[in-house]
């Protein structure tokens, strides 16, 4: 049985969403309050771990008192570059920086490490755990809700509901004008966010990454609409669909890796050719990260947050906590990040946009 921890670390890592604040409360009220622990908030993910002095500040009551349960963002700070393992360098150069992490978490002092992070997170944080024999509890964020093992993980509603909300707006004026709306709404390797804001907004269209479609297929179900007699449409596009050239439409990102963007733009043009409707195009982007976390964010939120702190007091370790079946539970971190959740083509959600006549641009 392992000894009763006395300090635990958490940060913050990847991109950010709404609900992160509203773990660190809860993680900071159960084992402040709780357990009597102390809790250090690392800053800026592994980051705050590469600086010396170390970027760091002690998280008391006083943080799981004021408002950041309502707070956007993260109060640390967060990274989605800078692997430690492979670290772009000012030269030029990529150094394997992990042995200096490992140092900075031990100088912390820590028991035991929270990580509130995403598949790309868990997967640098498990092997820096490995090597450095620290005790790892994973929470699941990303508003693309593509985490293995969790049907929900922190950001994921507040941005359906950015993006849900989008479409409301929209309604109204491509009503207005008679105009095909196209909106291009995040998910970097799967649709759940284009689906769901998809049916409950009232979409036309929904275009996901794991369907392929076709844009006659799109344009014939707009001329279909038009002879229905409604002259307007809305379609929705997650950025990670290929455009017709099977390419993903993409730039680099200051990782270093590829980020998506502009898919929406070239599917408007593409229909506006075909239809002679109209067109025009929002890229919602990172609006569907910001603003106040939804309740259904907070609750998730903290709920898992209170789990997590007491994975750390049973002493289990690299394990993630999940939502499951109206439950949280946990799961061994390596289920989390074996592969991106996508949206399975024969879901309820997807069943339930074509009961609904939502063409999905595959016939
Ligand atoms: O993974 C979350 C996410 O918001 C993706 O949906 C999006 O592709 C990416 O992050 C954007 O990253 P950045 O904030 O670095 O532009």
């Amino acid at each position: 049985m392992a000894a009763t921890p006395r300090t635990i670390g958490i940060l913050t890592s990847g991109g950010d969403c709404a609900g992160l604040n509203a773990t660190i409360r809860a993680v900071v009220g159960r084992a402040v309050q709780g357990h009597g622990w102390r809790v250090l908030g690392i800053r800026h993910g592994t980051m705050g771990l590469l600086r010396r002095p170390l970027e760091f500040e002690e998280l008391g009551l006083r943080v799981a008192t004021v408002n950041i349960l309502r707070l956007g963002g993260t109060i640390l700070g967060t990274t989605n570059r800078g692997n430690p393992f492979a670290f772009p360098m000012p030269d030029g150069s990529v150094r394997d920086r992990s042995e200096e992490v490992i140092a900075g978490l031990r100088e912390l002092g820590i028991d035991a490490l929270i990580g509130v992070g995403g598949d790309g997170s868990f997967a640098i944080l498990r092997r820096l755990a490995q090597q450095g024999g620290i005790n790892l509890v994973g929470i699941p964020k990303t508003i693309d809700n593509d985490l293995g093992a969790t049907e929900n993980s922190i950001g994921f509603h507040t941005a359906v509901m950015v993006a849900t909300e989008a479409l409301d707006r929209l309604q109204p004026t491509a009503a207005s004008h008679d105009r095909v709306m196209v909106l291009e709404v995040m998910g970097r390797d799967a649709g759940h966010i284009a689906l769901s804001a998809g049916i409950a907004g009232g979409a036309d269209v929904i275009l996901i990454p794991e369907i392929a479609y076709t844009l006659e297929n799109v344009a014939a179900h707009i001329e279909k609409i038009r002879r229905q007699g409604r002259n307007f449409a809305l379609v929705v596009v997650a950025e990670a669909v290929k455009d017709q050239t099977g390419r993903r439409v993409q730039r680099r990102h200051s990782s270093g890796g590829v980020t998506y963007g502009g898919i929406g733009n070239r599917i408007g043009e593409a229909l506006a050719r075909l239809t002679g409707a109209e067109t025009r195009v929002t890229v919602l982007g990172h609006v569907q990260r910001g603003g106040q976390p939804t309740w259904t964010d907070r609750l998730i939120a903290s709920a898992f947050g209170v789990h997590a702190v007491e994975l750390v007091a049973a002493g289990k370790y690299d394990r993630m906590v999940a939502w499951q079946n109206r439950a949280v539970v946990d799961v061994p971190l390596s289920e989390a990040v074996v592969a991106p959740q996508q949206v399975d083509p024969d879901s309820t959600l997807v069943r339930t946009a074509r009961g609904l006549g939502i063409s999905l641009g595959d016939g």
